[in-house]
Formats: C-alpha cells, sequence, structure tokens
C-alpha cells in the first residue's frame, strides 16, 4: 500500500514536470542544466555577450512553412531579452541586456518617472514575468538626443540600479564594434518579443503567454523607403518577411533585432523594434539601428 502511493506520487510529480515544461527536445536540455546548476552551485559566472546556455530555434531558410507571426522561442535562449513594464500604464515593451547593469530599449517605451519602470529579467512566460523576483529597478534612463516622438532616433539607455548576475537565464547580448560592418540586403536575422497577437487593445497588456521569435530579412533604405516616405537609413533598419508575415506587434516595442556573427558565433543588437505596420497588411517593420548610435550608447555603458 504505502509503496503504491509512493509510486504514484513520483509518477505524478514527473508527469506534472514534464507536462509543465516543452517536451519536444527541451526538456532534457533543461533538466541537464538543472542537475549542472545543483553541481555548480558556488562558481560565479562572468558576462560572454551573445553566447547562450541553451540551443536556439534558428530556422534554416526564410521560407520554411512556420506559424505565421513567428515561433515560441526555447526557454531562456535569448538570455538577454528583457521584459520591461510601466506599472501605471500597464504598457509592456521589450529591451536587451548589454553590459551587467545597462539595458537598450526604445525611447517611446519609457518616457515616464523611473520608479514607474521595472525590468523583468530571465523570464520566458508569463509565470516568469509575474514572479517578482525577476523584477529590477532602474536608476536612470537616458533618452537618445535626436529623438523625436514617434520615432525618430527611437533609442534609450537605462542604467539599473543592480547589476544584474550571469546565469543561465541571465546574459549580454553583444553590440556591433566596427562602424563600418553595415548589415548586406537580406541578412537574416530574429526579431523577439512577448507582444499579443493582437493589433490593439487591453487583451495585448500581457501579451503572448511565452516569448515569441520571428525570423526576417533586412531590406535595402531603397526597399523601406517605398514604403516609409521618411525612412532614414542613418537611423533606421527595416526587415521582413514576406513569406509568413512575421512581424514586430504591439508590445514588442523596444525588443531586438539580433544578427549571428558567422566567425564568432555569437549574437549581436543590431536593431531596437521601433514602429511598422502593426497589422496583417504585409509591411517591414522598423527598426531603430544602434550601429549608427554606438557613440551615444557607448558613453553610457
Ligand atoms: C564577426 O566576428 C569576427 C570575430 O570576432 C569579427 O572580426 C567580425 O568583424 C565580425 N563580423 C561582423 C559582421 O560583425
Amino acid at each position: 500500500m504505502t509503496l503504491s502511493i509512493g509510486y504514484y506520487f513520483i509518477f505524478t510529480v514527473l508527469l506534472l514536470t514534464i507536462s509543465t515544461r516543452p517536451v519536444d527536445g527541451h526538456f532534457f536540455n533543461w533538466l541537464w542544466h538543472k542537475i549542472e546548476k545543483v553541481f555548480n552551485n558556488e562558481k560565479v559566472r562572468t558576462f560572454s555577450c551573445g553566447l547562450s546556455d541553451y540551443t536556439q530555434i534558428i530556422p534554416s531558410a526564410i521560407d520554411q512553412p512556420r506559424i505565421t507571426g513567428g515561433i515560441s522561442a526555447t526557454e531562456h535562449s535569448w538570455p538577454w531579452v528583457v521584459n520591461i513594464i510601466n506599472l501605471r500604464s500597464l504598457k509592456s515593451c521589450g529591451g536587451t541586456i548589454v553590459s551587467h547593469d545597462t539595458v537598450i530599449t526604445a525611447a517611446h517605451c519609457i518616457v515616464d518617472d523611473i520608479d514607474m519602470i521595472k525590468v523583468i529579467a530571465g523570464a520566458h512566460n508569463l509565470f516568469g514575468r509575474l514572479n517578482l523576483f525577476n523584477y529590477y529597478s532602474i536608476a536612470s534612463y537616458i533618452i537618445h538626443p535626436d529623438y523625436v516622438n514617434c520615432c525618430d532616433y527611437d533609442l534609450a539607455v537605462i542604467k539599473m540600479k543592480k547589476s544584474f548576475e550571469r546565469s543561465e537565464t541571465i546574459n549580454t547580448i553583444c553590440l556591433p564594434t566596427n562602424k563600418n560592418e553595415q548589415l548586406k540586403m537580406n541578412t537574416p536575422a530574429i526579431t523577439v518579443g512577448w507582444g499579443g497577437k493582437f493589433h490593439s487593445g487591453s487583451l495585448n497588456s500581457f501579451g503572448s503567454f511565452s516569448l515569441k521569435q520571428g525570423l526576417v530579412n533586412i531590406k535595402s533604405a531603397d526597399y523601406c523607403k517605398q514604403t516609409y516616405s521618411t525612412f532614414n537609413p542613418i537611423d533606421e533598419l527595416c526587415a521582413t518577411n514576406l513569406v509568413d508575415n512575421v512581424d514586430a506587434r504591439e508590445g514588442d516595442s523596444g525588443g531586438a533585432l539580433m544578427v549571428k556573427n558567422q566567425t564568432d558565433n555569437r549574437w549581436y543588437l543590431y536593431g531596437v523594434t521601433s514602429h511598422g505596420s502593426n497589422s496583417e497588411t504585409i509591411k517591414p517593420g522598423v527598426y531603430s539601428s544602434t550601429i549608427n548610435k554606438l557613440d551615444f550608447i557607448d558613453k553610457y555603458l
């Protein structure tokens, strides 16, 4: 009797664990990291930009059939991606960790009192975003001096009150170092966010349950100007996936546009989700480019 209850208990716990975790290959990845964590408990890790403990899902081709509007990311596979919430308006934005105490986001996301804005780091799904242990206070923010609402030079640097601690769920992304390394047309890039599926409205406050990612192609300035007459290639990038209409949505603002460097295999932050179609019509999304704003960003790192 006691034995069978014991077995039943173990079985239930196992089933619960498996069912609350992604099963499609990520479970053992996750389990391995949990075991590793127990054994490496004392080890203090240092930030190493653009690398993740968890393998990302990288679609091999832009025209591979996928779920319209992106797919769920592997848990914690983008450990520099943060959620920024405004406690007053309940508006949600994305952001990216670029140093132990610095986050980059869109300027239009954070025009408010610093006490009203919290950074949520190390979260993957809604439970993580509601977990107060993942909340970080900010000390100050610096809006790009050329910012015009909305959305020229739509970029801001956030300085945190306390440093982030490097862990399996928190790391930094790399910033491009060379201003001359502009992205070539059709470079594949990944954009991420918790933005809602809906165009606008209260249903979007919490956005999607888990972090979503989409594959897009960087477009030429001429192409971007055809859609947005005010497009400024010094300030902005535009990217799109015409095949399955991946685009950033409301709530995705401030999030990362990331490109993998095939030489060092690290991820680099090339853009910050700024504005775009925000609708079902196929239009490219516009990102605030980081490469021409490196002098501004570097001042505050
Ligand atoms: C990729 O990384 C290599 C090695 O760090 C570097 O030399 C190169 O400039 C990088 N390429 C781009 C496009 O950033």
